[in-house]
């Protein structure tokens, strides 16, 4: 590695080339007289390691729900997770470091997450991804929007589209972002009339009712004759 190199990487917090510490105390798992965990988080964690042969797979869905709790994969939260897992920390942070979705640093709880892939990016989505950042900057209630440009979402159908704490919307223009914000920053649901999953399919026997739909799309399946 250069040493142009190796000062990018120490300063990304990227020291995987660290020799090992071979003095450190070995990794433990945390006591459970020791650390106090949330009656729900545990219920949700271990509801997931009853969905899995090996329950170390349930990595990733516990620490989203850490996550949710706490804001942030944080050390507290990590050690609530291995404690229920009765993994080590060291383990869950090698999974919380990987994914893209899971924080390891104080970001704030909302998140807009503009995909800047290809058909996105074809349509716009550049400009989408900086009129939102631009717009955020004030934040909710005193903590930042954790605004990121993203690879694709999966939603390339309504492209150039977002995610806004998990949920899609699309097609977007610079013009939505407004009040996107302005319905993020009240609590509403965000765009309802854009919201991926309040859109009709083809099959009108494979529409969910769960989600209130927009009225003009009720007024297009009633003039079909939907159901
Ligand atoms: S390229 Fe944006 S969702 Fe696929």
């Amino acid at each position: 590695m250069s040493p142009a190199h190796r000062d990018q990487t120490v300063a990304h917090g990227l020291r995987w080339d660290r020799a090992a510490d071979l003095e450190k105390d070995p990794a433990e798992v945390p006591d459970p007289e020791r650390v106090e965990v949330p009656q729900a988080l545990r219920e949700e964690i271990e509801a997931h390691m009853a969905n899995y042969p090996d329950s170390r797979s349930a990595a990733l869905p516990a620490l989203e729900a850490a996550q949710r709790l706490h804001g942030w994969c944080s050390p507290e939260a990590i050690e609530q997770v291995a404690c229920v897992m009765r993994v080590t920390p060291a383990y869950l942070e090698s999974v919380a470091s990987f994914y893209d979705m899971l924080e390891t640093a104080p970001v704030g709880r909302h998140s807009v997450y503009v995909c800047t892939n290809i058909s996105c990016s074809l349509r716009g989505a550049d400009e989408l991804y900086e009129t939102v950042r631009d717009a955020a900057t004030e934040g909710i209630d005193g903590e930042p929007i954790n605004v990121r440009s993203f690879e694709c979402l999966g939603a390339c159908d309504i492209a150039p589209m977002a995610s806004v704490d998990g949920v899609y919307v699309g097609p977007l223009t610079p013009e939505d972002v407004p009040q996107l914000l302005e319905d993020l920053r009240a609590g509403r649901p965000v765009l309802p009339e854009k919201q991926l999953v309040r859109r009709l399919v083809a099959d009108p026997h494979a529409n969910t009712r769960e989600f209130p739909r927009h009225p003009a799309d009720e007024t297009a399946r009633a003039d079909e004759g939907g159901d």
